[in-house]
């Protein structure tokens, strides 16, 4: 087994995201091997992650929202997973718009297409890497990208290809974890899989990496964005139990998950039965756990 093949399920993301090192400069750091590992992650979860997405609704509705949606629209909503925002938007472009979902993993498409059958007009699915569109240029009035761009190895290739799909005066709609002290929802089980586990010999790129907002602007603007607009969107999940706080973050993180559940059962029950200490600020009076998680949401335009 090579480095980069052993689990790693461990985010070391540094205190502050904006400090944390480019993937692609990490020693050992293999593009392929991760997004391989991402995508048998999110292929695995996928049938959760889309019966989880109530937890993430604000989010999402906040999103469609700051994307500017209106009838006769052309859409892709990038690393769709399930088109939960492909099919919300596929309605606000109706009639005459169309949606198209893109994700690397065929069982996140598979389960948006089941999901949007009985839709009048449901979005088109297509597997697609985020940093390689098989898209003409300028077919596109509006991108979506929810929750994705701190996955691709290469970001910037994913941006510049968004703004390459994208017609001139088009808008890109994306959203990213905050910074990390603002994430418990996330960081908690990090904490706690970092406790329990020795460190990963290649680490993975941090998913707070965009959450200062200075870093997503210079990374829009780098590519090429104008009318750049960042702000924040906080919710909270509430869950009744720690077990159910473990399996929501299992059934959002994709690699994580993977790597996971590569490990021995015994020590998957060990991780399950220590994230109650990691959540225990989080109590509130009535036993329930309540976890925030800040985002930020960033709109910007190709120029005309
Ligand atoms: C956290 S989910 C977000 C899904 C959806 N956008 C949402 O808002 O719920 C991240 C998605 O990115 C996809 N993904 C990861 N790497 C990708 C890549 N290189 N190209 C396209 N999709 C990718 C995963 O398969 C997964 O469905």
């Amino acid at each position: 087994m090579t480095p980069q093949a052993r689990p790693s399920p461990a985010d070391p993301s540094a205190p502050t995201a904006a400090q944390a090192p480019r993937p692609e400069a990490t020693p050992g750091f293999d593009a392929r091997r991760f997004k391989a590992m991402e995508r048998a992650g999110f292929n695995r979860i996928a049938a959760r992650y889309a019966d989880g997405a109530h937890l993430r609704a604000g989010l999402a509705a906040a999103l469609l929202d700051a994307a500017d949606l209106a009838p006769g629209q052309r859409v892709l909503d990038l690393a769709s997973g399930p088109g939960l925002l492909a099919g919300a938007a596929a309605r606000r472009v109706a009639p005459g718009g169309r949606v198209l979902a893109t994700d690397i993993a065929e069982a996140m498409l598979a389960e948006g297409a089941r999901r949007c059958a009985g839709e009048t007009a449901p979005p088109a699915f297509a597997a697609a890497d985020a940093e390689h569109l098989c898209l003409p240029d300028a077919c596109m009035e509006r991108v979506l990208a929810g929750l994705a761009l701190f996955i691709f190895p290469h970001p910037r290739h994913a941006l510049t290809e968004i703004h390459r799909v994208l017609v001139p005066g088009g808008l890109v709609a994306l959203s990213v974890w905050g910074p990390r002290p603002s994430v418990p929802l996330i960081h908690r089980a990090q904490d706690c899989i970092a406790r329990l586990l020795p460190p990963p010999r290649v680490p993975r790129p941090s998913v707070f990496r965009f959450g200062e907002p200075a870093a997503l602007e210079d990374a829009l603007a780098a590519a090429g964005f104008h009318d750049i607009d960042i702000r924040p969107c906080t919710f909270t999940c509430c869950f009744d139990d720690a077990d159910a706080y473990w399996q929501a973050f299992l059934d959002l993180a994709g690699g994580v998950a993977e790597a996971l559940g590569r490990l021995p059962e015994t020590t998957r029950q060990a991780l399950r039965a220590a994230i109650t200490d990691d959540l225990e600020p989080f109590r509130d009076d009535s036993g329930r756990y309540r976890l925030p998680a800040r985002t930020l949401i960033a709109t910007a335009r190709r120029p005309r």
